[in-house]
């Protein structure tokens, strides 16, 4: 992979990024209680209990496997995603935790996140998985609303997530939470309200999502079939400025279109993908990037959960796709995962990557109509008022 440095002396997110955009290691815990309507994660339901220690043996197998392709890394984040990895045994995040520091070295200040629901059991758990090593726990707690959760299909109530986020920011040195808006039915008085509740019991983080509409989702049924009503155009515009300016305000800003931080405080693990650092992702349906030999490669494991677990166990890994990608491919996602953030991307390391040189005509187009500015040192930021349409912006500059 083209390991491009960033140099230059722009504010960045986390002071971090100067000359490397970091390693990590993502691990996908693919089992949940029940299936959120909403939702199109790659997450499975099961009637039986899981097998933790035959899991636990794929996902050492997958570790060491990647680890011979990524040789001499150090790891910034661990991130255990889903899926509900808060349904995982301590002790099983502990031996993961174990295998990835028996094939990489680990940074002084990795971080070391898990996603958990917030009920009552799983809550639980959280001393476990500090004992474990986790040190960011990201909790879903989605809406501070009894009604609206019962519709999101969520298995706890918001008493139940209150107690979660509080006994999580007695345990761990980080925390998140995240809600997600523009909810059926809302309007913009109700998110207002909401998010100042949300502030005030939330500590460094906070990620605070839309609600989309994905294929294949009982939601996407219902708002075809006219039985799920969102927001039109102009509420969702207005639900997204209300949340920048109440954030803001509290001292929670934007670093990406959906995530918030005091500042320092920012996710480090998604820091390394939206900068196009190298990440490898282990377990069903987990992504990957690595830069082998020359070539940046695109890696992704098979998502079903019982063949990953046949496949690793007869073929020592997982992957069901692993290519390069062309130059053109990785600038086009550098500049997709890069103008998410705040911070902008570096145009000279766009230019180093794709061999072409975004057009100046288009840069001072869009930054005349106010959705994109640049600074003296050559970073190109999308506005607050871009935002909404950055997959367009992203478009035109790539054209
Ligand atoms: C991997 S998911 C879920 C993690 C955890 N299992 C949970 O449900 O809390 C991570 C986050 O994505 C967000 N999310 C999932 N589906 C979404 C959708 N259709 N629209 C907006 N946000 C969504 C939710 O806020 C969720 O907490
Ligand atoms: S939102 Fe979370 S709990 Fe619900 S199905 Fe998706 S991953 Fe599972």
């Amino acid at each position: 992979m083209q390991m491009i440095p960033f140099e230059t002396p722009a504010a960045f997110a986390d002071g971090q990024a100067r000359g490397n955009p970091g390693f990590a290691v993502y691990v996908h815990w693919p089992f949940c209680l029940a299936k959120c309507p909403y939702c199109d994660f790659n997450s499975h339901v099961r009637a039986s209990a899981i097998d933790e220690d035959r899991y636990v043996a794929a996902f050492r197998t997958e570790l060491s496997h990647r680890a011979g392709e990524t040789k001499g890394r150090k790891v910034r984040s661990i991130f255990f995603g889903g899926g509900t990895p808060s349904l995982m045994r301590p002790d099983t995040v502990q031996r993961i935790i174990d295998a990835v520091a028996k094939n990489w070295a680990i940074e002084p200040d990795v971080e070391i996140t898990l996603e958990a629901n917030p009920t009552s059991v799983e809550a639980g758990r959280f001393r476990g998985y500090r004992a474990a090593g986790v040190n960011r726990l990201s909790i879903g707690v989605q809406a501070l609303h009894d009604a609206d959760l019962k519709a999101l299909g969520r298995r706890h109530s918001v008493a139940e997530a209150i107690a979660a986020v509080k006994t999580a920011q007695s345990i761990f040195p980080r925390t998140s939470f995240d809600l997600i808006y523009a909810r059926p039915g809302q309007t913009e008085w109700a998110w207002r309200a909401e998010l100042a509740e949300a502030i005030k019991m939330a500590g460094e983080h906070l990620s605070l999502y839309q609600l989309t509409i994905e294929p294949d989702t009982i939601f996407e049924r219902l708002h075809s079939a006219g039985k799920l009503v969102t927001p039109d155009e102009d509420l969702s515009r207005a639900l997204f400025d209300a949340t920048q300016e109440i954030t803001e305000a509290h001292g929670l800003p934007a670093y990406e279109v959906s995530n918030h931080a005091r500042p320092g405080a920012e996710s480090r693990h998604n820091l390394v993908y939206w900068r196009c650092g190298e990440y490898v992702g282990v377990g069903p349906g987990a992504h990957g990037r690595v830069g082998i030999g020359a070539a940046r490669r695109a890696q992704a494991t098979e998502k079903h959960p019982e063949m990953w677990l046949a496949q690793v166990e007869s073929e020592g890994q997982g992957l069901i796709e692993n290519v390069p990608l062309t130059p053109e491919e990785q600038s086009d996602e550098f500049l997709l995962m890069g103008l998410r953030l705040r911070e902008g991307v570096d145009v000279a390391r766009y230019q180093a990557l794709s061999g072409k040189t975004l057009r100046r005509h288009q840069i001072d187009e869009l930054a005349a109509d106010g959705f994109i500015s640049e600074d003296a040192f050559g970073r190109l930021r999308v506005t607050p008022m871009g935002t909404p349409l950055l997959d367009t912006i992203v478009a035109d500059l790539a054209a």
